[in-house]
């Protein structure tokens, strides 16, 4: 039996990434698997798959916390540790990071987002691909640093745009090259750089 590096996977929604990966960690010859799934809205329909997934999961609800995005962050800091995760993977975790959080995990902290980074960072990345005419688009896996949406990049996947492309179909193109590129990089990132 291989090694299999243990993540966390933070979640504030659907979770389609978070099954991505999991289905991915499924896989015997796979170096990670899931340790914990979190998730700062108790309602997220990706706790859902996460236990039927068999895995542990946790709910800390940001909202009890007000203003304090700290002392949230803590509380989730303490989840991650507890869990015994290695490295924390940001998949629809729509929460904008203190500090805290980022040094904490400072270059072991993986986001994916809808576009590709530099370009359209921030939310309605679709929308704002569509009104820019760009000819291309996708998603990017990056190391979280204090900038948001702005670390390091550790991969892309490319779609077209086609003419007359809605926002939500862009998205549904977009969503299924996430699916396959999340787990690609977070193996190569495993393999290649934090195995080092
Ligand atoms: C994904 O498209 C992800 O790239 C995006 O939210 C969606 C979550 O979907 N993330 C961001 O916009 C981060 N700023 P999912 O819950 O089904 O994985």
């Amino acid at each position: 039996m291989m090694q299999k590096t243990p993540i966390a996977v933070l979640i504030s929604g659907r979770g389609s990434n978070m099954r991505a990966l999991i289905e991915a960690c499924e896989r015997p010859d796979y170096p990670a698997r899931i340790a914990l799934v979190l998730s700062n809205r108790p309602d997220a329909a990706g706790l859902e798959i996460a236990r039927a997934a068999g895995l542990q999961t946790i709910a800390i609800d940001h909202k009890p916390f007000g203003k304090d995005r700290e002392a949230h962050e803590r509380k989730v800091d303490a989840a991650i540790r507890a869990s015994g995760a290695e490295i924390v993977c940001l998949a629809g975790y729509m929460r904008v990071l203190t500090p805290f959080l980022v040094n904490a995990w400072n270059g072991r902290m993986l986001n994916i987002h809808p576009s590709l980074l530099p370009a359209f960072p921030g939310l309605h990345t679709h929308e704002a691909a569509l009104a820019a005419g760009a000819k291309e688009h996708g998603c990017t896996v990056h190391l979280v640093t204090a900038g948001v949406d702005e670390g390091p990049i550790l991969g892309q996947a490319r779609v077209p745009v086609h003419a007359g492309d809605t926002p939500d179909g862009l998205a549904v193109r977009v969503l299924e090259q996430e699916h396959v590129l999340y787990p690609a990089v977070l193996l190569d990132f495993i393999i290649n750089r934090y195995a080092e």
